[in-house]
């Protein structure tokens, strides 16, 4: 089945079997390995990309379910040149990752929140994040990197330039979250110590 995509700005035409996931897709067939896959089932929050602006799990869709939306994963977070996102910045200088598999998803998620909300407080951000794990931080880090990035971003007045149209908010995707993330996970929902 043939599907047409936007990802991270560009436009992708790919032929795939109607059973791929989405995460299966967009690192088997468009290359961006970025986007993590830990559990498959949709509790660990690695795979989480933005589509059409909202966060989605990347290994409970079908990619043919993004046929004709905006996918937007780790890859387009940099700006064109190269410039780090705040939220990659902060991440690093705040130590919110050692072994960096959880941090794509982290990061999608952070950018879904600082989007909603300009400046959310540190108990907002351990409820958004509520659905990401991590196995090595111990989340503080995490926290304190979304809040660094969040007074970045509110300093300098926006985000780097890049072309994909993460601001879009589209309600239509029965995989969309709504409230935290935790809620559309399918196990129990994790502790987000911190
Ligand atoms: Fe998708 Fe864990 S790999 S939620
Ligand atoms: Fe290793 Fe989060 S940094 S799982």
């Amino acid at each position: 089945m043939r599907i047409e995509l936007t990802v991270n700005g560009e436009r992708a035409t790919i032929d795939i079997e109607p059973r791929k996931t989405l995460a299966d897709a967009l690192r088997e067939d468009l290359g961006l390995t970025g986007t993590h896959l830990g559990c498959e089932h949709g509790v660990c929050g690695a795979c989480t990309v933005l589509v059409d602006g909202g966060p989605v799990r990347a290994c409970l869709m079908f990619a043919v379910q993004a046929d004709g939306s905006s996918v937007t994963t780790v890859e387009g977070m940099a700006a064109d040149d190269g410039t780090l996102h705040p939220l990659q910045r902060a991440f690093c200088d705040r130590h919110g990752l050692q072994c960096g598999f959880c941090t794509p998803g982290m990061l999608m998620s952070a950018l879904d929140l600082l989007h909603r909300e300009v400046e959310p407080t540190r108990e907002r951000i351990r409820e958004e994040m509520s659905g990401n794990i991590c196995r090595c931080t111990g989340y503080v880090g995490i926290v304190d990197a979304v809040e660094e990035a969040a007074a970045e971003i509110n300093r300098i007045g926006t985000e780097p330039a890049h072309e994909c149209p993460v601001h879009e908010h589209q309600e239509s995707s029965t995989q969309r979250t709504s409230g935290t993330q935790a809620e559309v996970a399918s196990g129990p929902e994790p502790s987000f110590p911190g």
